[in-house]
């Protein structure tokens, strides 16, 4: 896959995708959105492909937002467009995608930034990364879903404080308010989200991708996530998967899913 503003490399079956704008720290301009879309979706499509790392060039910075030099000009319909396509192409299709994506924050993860760490499954951070929605500092709110997904992540009382200040935290009080699952050295952090995707590999991805199912069925307004938990439940007894796991099981053996 060749693009402008992304590079997506692959070891064995865990794939790798670079936000690579260091010079403006990784900012989401539309381009990059588009191109991010394109590279998920190639990744979802691919059976080979069983766990996605995303994180940012450079040492500096994960992603340093939305691009501001794009939108500082825009009026009401276009900023709504902005959120709703964003979210749409980008955050809400992340959350969704039944391979597991990890965010490998490896600097300032800021606005949009933070935004698409959270929309991944779940994050890693190296112990120079700074997280925050600094929006209203701009006079404008978090709009690729900052307002929903941080306090489900840290609880309400901590999203109101993040955001109303616009402040940014450490990765060591990240991790201490379960934004991030671990701090790492810089230079650990890729090798170590790896070795978690590799674990991950060896799972089962059609049980992964329903687990994924039922645990952001929780998150959804007007659906019984326990009522989506005992139909993904039902459907992995017709899987393949299940037949090789627990016979697997009973035969004393190492899995071998497809
Ligand atoms: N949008 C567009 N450009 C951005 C950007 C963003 N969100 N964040 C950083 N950049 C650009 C800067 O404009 C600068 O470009 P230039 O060299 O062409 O002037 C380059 O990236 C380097 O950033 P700089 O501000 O010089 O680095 P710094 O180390 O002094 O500060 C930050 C780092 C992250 C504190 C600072 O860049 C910042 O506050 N960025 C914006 C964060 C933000 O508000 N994000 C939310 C957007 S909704």
């Amino acid at each position: 896959m060749n693009f402008e503003n992304i590079i997506v490399s692959q070891k064995e079956n865990i794939a790798i995708v670079t936000i690579n704008r260091p010079t403006k720290l990784n900012a989401l301009n539309k381009k990059t959105i588009e191109e991010l879309h394109v590279a998920f979706s190639t990744l979802e499509s691919d059976a080979h492909v069983k766990a996605i790392i995303i994180t940012g060039s450079g040492e500096k910075a994960f992603v340093a937002g939305a691009d501001i030099s794009e939108f500082a000009n825009f009026n009401m319909v276009e900023g709504t467009e902005l959120a709703r396509q964003g979210q749409k192409i980008l955050f809400d299709f992340v959350q969704n995608l039944s391979t597991p994506v990890i965010a490998a924050v490896n600097g300032f993860a800021l606005g949009g930034g933070l935004e698409l760490a959270m929309a991944a499954h779940f994050r890693v951070a190296s112990n120079n990364a700074k997280m925050g929605l600094p929006e209203v500092s701009l006079g404008v709110i978090p709009g690729y879903g900052g307002t929903q997904r941080l306090p489900q992540l840290v609880g309400k009382g901590k999203a109101m404080e993040m955001i109303m200040t616009a402040g940014m935290i450490s990765a060591e009080e990240a991790k201490e308010w379960g934004l991030v699952n671990y701090v790492m050295e810089q230079e650990e952090l890729l090798p170590f989200c790896e070795k978690l995707a590799s674990k991950i590999s060896r799972n089962s991805s059609i049980a992964i991708a329903a687990a994924i199912r039922a645990i952001n069925a929780n998150y959804t307004n007007c659906v019984n996530g326990f009522a989506v938990e005992i139909e993904q439940f039902g459907l992995s007894f017709d899987t393949s998967d299940f037949k090789e796991g627990t016979t697997a099981f009973l035969e004393k053996r190492k899995p071998d899913f497809a």
